[in-house]
């Protein structure tokens, strides 16, 4: 396994998407660790993050002298390479050239980094982003590639087997940084690149045995990939020691209350409670137009509703979640400082500490994609594992203004056969999210001799790669006049269909 301190780079996740795409294990952990966990972590190598700061400034982050007692590979990219020149005794000055985006290493001499990749000579785009720059490498260190401005692009011990990059091999912007990262994993630490999602499978369920022995897990569904394959997982490990719990509150799309019940009760055979809870939550939500108040009031009810279902249980002592990676690590915040609340998210799972059960979160240390693919492991159907993310208040914020089950209604028909068409189209896969809102306005339309004076709805699509800024999906108007002609037809309350062609930022993904 590896070891990713990370320094603060908005590309630290993407190292660790790369050296796992290798089949290499890897953790990210802040610079200001504990150094004990660092040495518990029994790192094979580690790399060091690019970062925000300068090294020579104050307060500037460096990475704990065991890093470098510890006799392991080391791979410094980008600030990460500035740190280890300075900490190991070279000199890191300010620079009047800096460099960012798209540059060309020339490669000077070899090194087991490059090898099978780049020979002497070898001129290869890279992407650079630095302000600082390296005015000696330290005692012992060869130069291996240089830029026009930096002579010291690339840097290596070969004997210590300690590499600098002052560019980033995890950006799809340098395109052999993959087999750079590959390099480094397989040849220079020496891993064989065999942590694969059936060997996770097997030692996450030796994991959930052994936490949870003869105990009763709680694990609420919501009809999502985490959670889905989270129960599943579970339920590989400890058979019927699991119980699922699914609170329909009235928000959902077309036929998703069915396909849960079908897919875990009946054909997963896992014990399952569902309880249809949507007159509480429309009842509450009657005249609630605030978004921020649908969504609290929503999470709020929401926990009502499972804590009573999950304390029916008999001795249940464990809640399970499908908690993902990305919510866990650590993160450095350069700035420091709170960041402002967008929205109030509800997620099916995040339960107050009241309940007083213990966590079991299988999936804690994967990726979304990576998920996924434990799914497919698992068996679970590519219509579930590659499902579209779906919002835990659902509907809801899908229906700006006031909610009314006709208004649901109306939404629920539009959209099933706004993702129909897109099925249909085979762009399914291509899209990040696709789904119909439901305005609260009416206008004015003409069917037949008659007037009509119905709802506006809007169709969202979008791309993306973590749902934290999207584009909007540019559809052949040929799909977009066909899907509007059929739902103004086919719905009753829909005469005018427009497309949203908004990006996030300045938009966000769903309307409220
Ligand atoms: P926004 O609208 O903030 O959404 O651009 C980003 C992504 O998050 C999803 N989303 C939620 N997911 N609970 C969730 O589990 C929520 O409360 C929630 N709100 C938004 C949204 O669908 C998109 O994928």
């Amino acid at each position: 396994r590896v070891l990713i301190l990370d320094f603060g780079s908005q590309v630290t996740q993407l190292i660790a998407r790369r050296v796992r795409e290798n089949g290499v294990y890897c953790e990210i952990f802040p610079f200001n660790v504990d150094p004990d966990r660092i040495r518990d972590f029994g790192a094979a190598g580690i790399i060091l993050s690019g970062g925000p700061s300068s090294v020579y400034g104050e307060d500037a982050p460096r990475a704990p002298d065991l890093v470098f007692e510890m006799g392991v590979p080391i791979l410094g990219i980008c600030y990460g390479s500035q740190l280890l020149c300075h900490q190991l005794g070279g000199t890191v000055e300010k620079s009047d050239e800096q460099e960012f985006g798209r540059a060309e290493i020339m490669v000077k001499d070899s090194c087991l980094l490059f090898d099978d990749l780049f020979t002497r000579g070898t001129v290869e785009p890279v992407w650079m982003s630095h302000g600082d720059r390296i005015a000696a490498v330290p005692p012992g260190f060869k130069t291996v590639a240089t830029t026009p401005s930096a002579p010291f692009a690339a840097f290596a011990n070969e004997e210590k087997r300690i590499y600098g990059l002052l560019f980033h091999p995890e950006v799809v912007h340098t395109p052999r940084g993959g087999q750079l990262l590959r390099n480094f994993t397989h040849k220079v630490v020496g891993l064989k690149g065999d942590w694969t999602m059936a060997a996770y499978k097997d030692q996450a369920i030796a994991k959930i045995r052994e936490q949870v022995g003869d105990g009763k897990v709680v694990c609420g569904l919501s009809g999502g990939v985490d959670s889905s394959v989270a129960a599943v997982l579970i339920h590989e490990a400890i058979g019927d020691q699991l119980t699922c719990v699914f609170v329909d509150h009235g928000l959902l799309r077309a036929g998703e209350a069915e396909e849960v019940d079908r897919l875990f009760r009946q054909h997963y055979n896992i014990p399952l409670i569902t309880r249809d809870a949507s007159d509480v939550f429309l009842g509450e939500l009657e005249g609630v137009d605030d978004p921020e108040v649908k969504r609290k009031t929503i999470g709020r009810l929401f926990i009502d509703v499972f804590d009573a279902e999950a304390n029916k249980i008999d001795g249940a002592r464990f809640l399970a979640q499908g908690t993902l990676y990305p919510d866990v690590i650590e993160s450095v915040s350069p700035t420091g400082g709170p960041s402002v609340t967008i929205k109030s998210h509800h997620n099916v799972g995040g339960l107050p500490d009241y309940m007083k059960l213990e966590l079991v979160e299988p999936l804690r240390e994967l990726f979304k994609d990576e998920v996924r693919e434990l799914g497919r492991e698992l068996g679970l159907p590519e219509t579930l594992v590659g499902r579209h993310p779906f919002p835990g208040p659902g509907l809801a914020i899908r229906v700006p203004g006031a909610i009314t089950r006709e208004k649901l209604d109306i939404l629920r028909k539009a959209d099933a056969i706004y993702l129909d068409e897109i099925r249909k189209a085979g762009l399914y896969d291509e899209i990040w999210q696709a789904f119909a809102v439901l305005l609260p306005v009416r206008t004015v339309g003409v069917m037949g001799d008659a007037r009509t004076y119905d709802y506006a709805c809007a169709l969202r699509a979008v791309t993306s790669s973590d749902g934290m800024t999207a584009d909007y999906y540019p559809f052949p108007h040929d799909f977009l006049g066909r899907t509007a002609t059929r739902i103004i037809n086919e719905v009753r309350g829909i005469n005018r269909v427009t497309y949203d062609i908004t990006s996030k930022p300045p938009g966000t993904i769903e309307w409220e």
